[in-house]
Order: structure tokens, then sequence, then C-alpha cells
């Protein structure tokens, strides 16, 4: 009897065959197809091999789960030995429909171990000493650290055929890696960003058909990106150290069985060639007449190159990459070109994206192009970049000449709509410049559209803000001087982003950066990697160390990661606990942001802070019970009760008023389930009168928008969450759209008809956090919610909300088990 249950899509830590992984017990996942309705799994069996031949023989010698009766096909683990550096383990998964017949065997996947243990690297950090690298003329007057890129080489002899090659790499600083002349892997900014004096990632790359019997040139080339180079306000940079160093190592087993290992050591040369300086925020210098033709093969003659000075390596633990990398996902071709001014030419790519340009262009050598970049224009036609603070986003291309030279550059990248071209020589036409799409490659995972194409565009904007903005780790804003972690954007937007990307590789990275920017006494941070805003967290902000991980388990299933923050958890809940014993969150607010950039209504800060802390004790509680903590989740239970006791008690009158009585304090006293259950529908009843006396308008900040229209919902007003929705005077999502936003502004006010552009001081055009309404699309207006006791979407919650005068909606959501759609219709009297 044949069975139309199949199995698909396998992944280890949600990555498709990841190559390096340094998890002793990763967790196996796949999805089950079948066309029959109420198909399901009954059962499975997992096989690990050592080599394909034996898994092919259906034979498991890593591990063999058995045949288990069960119903699970996420986060199954591997129960077998932990692999060696280096070894790779191949499996594949049958599973047993509901009558218990056996579908086929899945087809084979395989994760591969880095190198695991701190012995196993035998490499050291290399660099050009800085007297090696003066700035030279290109560097800008009055800029730190703007000095020429180190490239480094060295021939490696195989005296046969490779069978297989892995290169381990990373550096402090950003690199790109050359082999033999061709591009080595296709990631762009590695290793990304850590708190490097904690941990620093490394990628693995198989080069095994790169590599030649004989002589093979090795190369890499090297910017200060996050390490050495400007990050965050304040003109400062060399956050970490003063100059980018390589750690590699290159690992040949060649044909009969002998292996070669080459790691970065002092044998290697390097010298200064085409790009002066590059930086993440001041952008790149490249002059293509002292390009270094050949540098990367093996005949190059370097007899001029300068001896590296190598470093042995510290203590720092050198982890793989367990998310996507970050790369160049998308063209974004320029649409047009103006002239504002004699000389200036504007291009506009018609999406304000995350990147930087790819050139096109022919003339005489030295000819000099420069690219500034800007989200929006001045009135003028001009360029506007008073936004961007100190960061000057400027890339310069000085022409090798001779022919059509094509540039992009590597250690840089600007946000940015216009790219405003000087120097160019004759004339600019819009196919001379695509825009490269930049950020971390997390898999598309949604999609929403309805009838309102207002909404359509807030949604494309959701996503663009996201895409701009997850780069490496969960950033504030892409293009001025700042682009740092802050915890309490990306705790506002993380359910968003979990709608529209898998990202729950990316945010289990970044949770790591969060535990190592915990201070000893248990305060998580405002940003991590903690930078340039030092201070301990602030409420709404520090709570993203509760608030993401909780997330993640509610919409991956995923425990584990509740396990491996548990500690950190508790420690910030016993912090919050030491110095509050009256249980009103009073002390340690630190810069206490408050509702961040709400439109004339102030939450009280306390107000704030306590409905976080009483909200944080209830995740607690619910993630012990997870994890089968039972007392600490009674613990918590009762932590989360008095809370929001002392809350009433402090801040709530008898008829329901929440002190400041604003939008925020009434979404935040309801969605957390803070108050009496005779005081709810009396507080809705005041959150709604708010928004009605501002003319039917919202006034929330950070904190609140995420909830309102969620609040709303939920207390019987869907009608006034449609009409905050569809709304397009200002402040809403639709004013910004109106006036040509294609990604979501920082604040309400970014332009207004009647002001123009806001204080430059801080008026970001690609800035996530108010986006958090993009949840609300997915969950109540397509109606696709995680069921919480079943989290994951083990149990899928349908549950529809047509209104707001929307003919369809329509979601698709790609959960743990696979793609989830819900599709509505209303013609004339009939919902569909
Ligand atoms: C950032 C915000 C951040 C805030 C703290 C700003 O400069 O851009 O997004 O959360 O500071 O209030």
């Amino acid at each position: 009897m044949a069975t139309d249950l199949g199995v698909t899509r396998l992944r280890c830590e949600y990555l498709v065959n990841p190559l390096g992984l340094d998890v002793a017990r990763p967790r196996l996942s796949w999805e089950l197809t079948a066309r029959r309705r109420g198909q399901r799994q009954t059962a499975y069996r997992v096989l690990v091999a050592s080599d394909p031949a034996t898994l092919a023989e259906d034979r498991g010698d890593l591990w063999d789960s058995g045949r288990v009766a069960s119903d699970q096909s996420a986060h199954v683990v591997y129960d077998g030995p932990a692999l060696a550096s280096g070894q790779r383990a191949w499996w594949k998964v049958r599973a047993w429909d509901r009558d218990g017949v056996p579908a086929d065997w899945s087809e084979p996947a395989w994760w591969e171990a880095g190198l695991l243990r701190p012995e196993d690297w035998a490499g050291q950090w290399i660099g050009l000493p800085l007297q090696d690298t003066p700035p030279d003329e290109a560097a800008p007057d009055g800029l730190d650290g703007l000095v020429p890129s180190p490239y480094l080489r060295r021939v490696v002899r195989l005296p046969g055929a490779p069978r297989r090659a892995r290169l381990y790499a990373t550096a402090r600083g950003v690199y790109e890696l050359r082999l033999n002349g061709e591009r080595v892997g296709d990631a762009v900014l590695a290793p990304g960003w850590t708190d490097y004096d904690r941990r620093i990632q490394y990628q693995i790359y198989d080069v095994t058909d790169l590599l030649r019997p004989g002589d093979n040139a090795l190369g890499a080339i090297l910017g200060p990106g996050w390490y050495a180079g400007h990050v965050g306000f304040g003109h400062r940079c060399r956050h970490y150290g003063a100059r980018p160093q390589l750690l590699l190592q290159l690992h040949v087993e060649l044909d009969g069985g002998a292996t070669l290992v080459v790691a970065s050591d002092g044998a290697w040369r390097g010298a200064t060639g085409p790009i002066r300086y590059s930086d993440l925020l001041m952008g790149e210098h490249y002059d293509a007449r002292r390009d270094l033709p050949g540098w990367d093969e093996p005949g190059f003659d370097a007899a001029d190159w300068r001896p590296v000075d190598a470093q042995p390596r510290d203590a720092v633990p050198l982890v793989a990459e367990r998310a996507e990398p970050v790369r160049v996902t998308e063209e974004s071709p320029a649409r047009a070109v103006t002239a504002p001014a004699p000389g200036v030419a504007i291009a506009d790519l018609g999406q304000n994206i995350t990147g930087w340009v790819r050139l096109r262009v022919r003339g005489e050598a030295g000819t000099r192009v420069q690219l500034r970049f800007g989200e929006v224009l001045n009135p003028d036609g001009t360029l506007y970049t008073a936004n961007l603070r100190a960061a000057r986003a400027t890339d310069t291309y000085v022409l090798r000449g001779g022919g059509d030279e094509i540039w992009e550059p590597r250690f840089t990248f600007h946000g940015f709509r216009y790219v405003e071209v000087t120097g160019y020589p004759g004339a600019l036409a819009p196919d001379a410049l695509t825009g490269r799409v930049v950020g971390s490659d997390t898999p598309l995972a949604g999609a929403f559209s309805c009838s309102s194409e207002l909404v359509n565009q807030l949604q494309r904007n959701i996503d663009w803000g996201q895409r701009g903005n997850f780069l490496s780790i969960p950033t504030d804003c892409p293009q001025r001087d700042e682009r740092l972690g802050w915890l309490g954007d990306a705790q506002v937007f993380v359910r968003t982003a979990c709608c529209n990307r898998d990202v729950a590789a990316f945010f289990t990275k970044w949770l790591d950066d969060v535990a190592d920017a915990q201070s000893a006494a248990g305060a998580y941070p405002d940003v991590a990697p903690r930078l340039v805003d030092a201070a301990d967290g602030a409420p709404a902000w520090a709570d993203a160390g509760v608030i993401v991980p909780w997330t993640l388990w509610q919409h991956y299933g995923d425990t584990r990661i509740i396990e491996r923050h548990w500690g950190a958890m508790t420690r910030w809940l016993d912090y919050l606990r030491r110095a509050n014993p009256d249980l009103l969150w009073e002390a340690r607010r630190n810069h206490d942001f408050g509702d961040w950039l709400s439109v004339e209504a102030d939450t009280p800060k306390d107000v704030i802070a306590t409905a976080y802390f009483a909200h944080d004790a209830r995740l607690m509680a619910q993630m012990a019970r997870a994890i089968g903590r039972d007392a600490e989740a009674a613990d918590y239970a009762d932590l989360a009760a008095r809370i929001a006791a002392a809350f009433n008690a402090a801040y709530v009158t008898a008829d329901g008023r929440v002190k400041g009585e604003t939008q925020t304090a009434y979404a935040l006293a309801l969605h957390f389930g803070l108050l009496p259950p005779n005081l709810r529908p009396l507080a809705a009843g005041h959150l709604v009168a708010d928004i009605e006396r501002r003319g039917r308008r919202l006034s929330t900040g950070f904190v609140g928008v995420g909830y309102l229209c969620p609040t709303l919902t939920a207390a019987g007003h869907l009608d006034v969450a449609y009409r905050l929705l569809l709304n397009e005077e200002f402040p809403s999502w639709g004013y910004s759209i109106r006036h040509g936003a294609t990604t979501i502004w920082e604040r309400w006010d970014g332009w207004t008809a009647e002001r123009g552009f806001q204080d430059p001081g801080m008026n970001s055009f690609n800035h996530y956090a108010l986006g958090a309404v993009g949840a609300w699309l997915y969950r109540a207006v397509a109606g696709i919610d995680t069921d919480p006791e079943r989290p994951g979407y083990r149990h899928i919650v349908f549950h529809p909300r047509p209104g707001g005068g929307l003919t369809y909606a329509r979601a698709e959501l790609r959960s743990p088990y696979g793609p989830i759609t819900s599709h509505w219709t209303i013609a004339g009297d009939t919902f569909t």
C-alpha cells in the first residue's frame, strides 16, 4: 500500500546543509507533504551516517533513531556521538503516515562540523602594521582610521590533486578571500559583527574545486569593518582594535590520503593596493590605477610586498557562523536620472535600500567619479544628507582608463534611494548604476496582500525595512552614524520579523550577542553588541533579553533557546527584583527612553517600566513551564501577579484609567493582561476615547505601536484598529506612504507638509520599529496565529478578522511545519 506522505526540506539548526556547525547535538527538522486532508506523521526514523554510501544502504553508523512513534517533525535532537572537527554527517528521514504506512526515505542532507577545539586552530592573526598603511591624500580630512586596505597573499604548493579542501577564515575587521583568481564564497562583510572581545565568528568554505596540483595563490583583502572602523555616533572608530587582521586555515586532503594544513602566519606577505580606504559609515575610495593585476594568481611577483606581522591567537572563542551570512540578495536598477545642478546627476532607484551600487564607467585614467548616497531629496532636487549626521556615505572610484570599467565597493554599506554622481565622464545613463541590496540572507517566509494598495505598500515598506536593517545584527537604521543593535527596536519588531522571513538562526546568533552584553550584575544593555551606548538597558529595551527568546519559542517552537538563555534571563529578573522590592520598576531605569517618538502623548515612564517588569515575569512563567521548570514557573507566575497588583494599586483608578491616560499606557496594561477583568472594558473604552479625541489618530511611539491594533482587536474594537491602519492623515503609516515612503520612517513626522523634514539630528527614513503593526496583518487581518499552548504552529489558529472595507486578504507564512495559507474574500454579502 502506498502513501501520499512525503518528507522534504530537511534542515539542521534551521539551516539547509550547514557547512560548519559547532553545535554538538544539533536539531533536525523536516516538512511533510501530502495530498490527502488529515494526513499526518505517526512515526519517524532518522538515520545519520558518516558517508553517503552507508546512508544509501539505509544504515546509520552515527545514529539510528529507530522507529519512533511520534508526530514530531521539528527540533528532533541528534543523539549520536559528537562529530570530530571537520567531519560531515549525512542524514535522511522516513515518516509513517496515519495508517502506519511508511513513506519513502527523504533525499539525503548533511551538516558538517567546524573546527571544534581551540587547538584545531593553528593560524595566527596577520595583517600589516599601521606604519605600513599610512593614510594618503585620498583620506578625507579630520577622520581617523581611513587607511589603505591590506592585500595579503601566499602561495600554497600541493604535491597532488586535492580530494577535499576546506578554508576556515575570519577577521578582526572584514575580509574577502581569493583563491587562484576567484572569489571564495558569496558572503560579504564577513565575519559579521559580534563583540570581538568575547567571540568571533568564522566562516567555512568548500574550496575543493578552486585548488589544483602545484602552486595555488591564496589571497585576502581586509577592511576595518565594525572592528576598527566607524560605528555608532560621535565620530568614533577603532572600537575593538586599530587595524584589521586575518585568521585563516586551509585544510586539504590529497588523493592518496595525505593532508596538508596551511594557516595564516608570518610566511604571508602584504601590500596596499587600490582600496585607499574603506569604512562602513564613511564609504570606500578605490583607485583603479593602483590595481594589482594577478595578485591572487600563483605567478604574481610579490618581491616588493612586505612581510606581514603575525600575532598568536588569544583566548577569545572562535565560533562557527550559525546564521545566514550577509550577502547581496537582489539588484535594484536605477530607474531615472536627473540633473539638479551642472555636473551633478542624481540617480533614483525608486526604492530605499541598504547596500551599495555597482558602477559602469568609461573614461580617461585618473578620472574621479564620486558617489554620495541619500534617502530623500531636497525640494530643489539635490541630495539631502543632513540626516546622515557624521556618516559621509561617499564612495569614490578613480578610473584605470581604457575601456569599460565595472566597480563596486567591498567594505562599506549605505542606506539610500538616491545616488548623487559627480565627475562622471559624459552623460550618466540609468543603466550605469545598479543598486546592490545587502543584508543577512534570511529566507523569505511570509507574504501578505489585501485589497488595499495602501496596506500592500505598508507591507512592502515593512519588509524592506527588515531587509535593510537585518545586517549581521538587527540594527536601528542603515544610513546615519549609528547602525547599532538597539534592543528596544528589536523586541518591538521581532514578531513581525518572524512573519516575513525565517529569522530563527539570525536571532539565535544575536541572542548570543545580547548575552555577551549582559552586565555582571545581570543588566541587559540598550544595544548589543554593547558599544557607544555603554549604559545598562532601559525599560522596553533591556526586556528584549526575555521577549526575543519567548517570541522565537512561540513562533518556531524552539525550547532550546529558552534553555540556553535561562540563566541570563533569571539574572535579569533578579537584578530588577533586588532593586525594586516594592515591585514598581523605579530604580535602574538607566536611559529610560519612554515611549520613544510618540506624538504629543507622554506615557509616564514608571508605568511603562512596571508594565514591562510584569510582562517579563509572565513570559518567564510560560517559558519555565515549557522547559519543565515547574517550581520556577509558579514563582514567576506569582511574581507577575504581584507586580500586576502593584501596578494597579499605583497607577490604575477604580474606573479603569491608567496613569498618563495615553494610548500606550492602555495598550500595555491591556495587552500584558495587567488589569482585573472588570476594568478591562473600561480601560479599552478610555483607549478608544483617546483615539477619537485625537481625530481617530494614533499617538504611540515605539513602545506602544505594536500592541495598539492587537489590543483594540482583542477588546472588540476591530473597527478602530482598521481605521488606524487605513488612515492617511498625520500621524499614521498611511501618511508616510502618501508622501512616497518606500520603507518605514523612524518617526511619524520625519517629513510633514507643514514643516518639511524633521530635525536632521534624528530622522532616519529606514527604521523598522514603527512597522511592528506587520504581525497584526498576518495574525488578525489574514488570521494566521500560533496557539500559545502548542507553539511553533504545532497548532494553527485561523481567525481572520475582516473589516475596514477590505474585500480580500491573503497571507502565506512558512512555519517550521511548512507553509500556512489564509485567504478570504468578501463579495456582496458573501464571506468566503
Ligand atoms: C535609535 C533608536 C533607539 C534609540 C534609543 C536612537 O538613536 O535610532 O532606534 O532605540 O536611539 O531611544
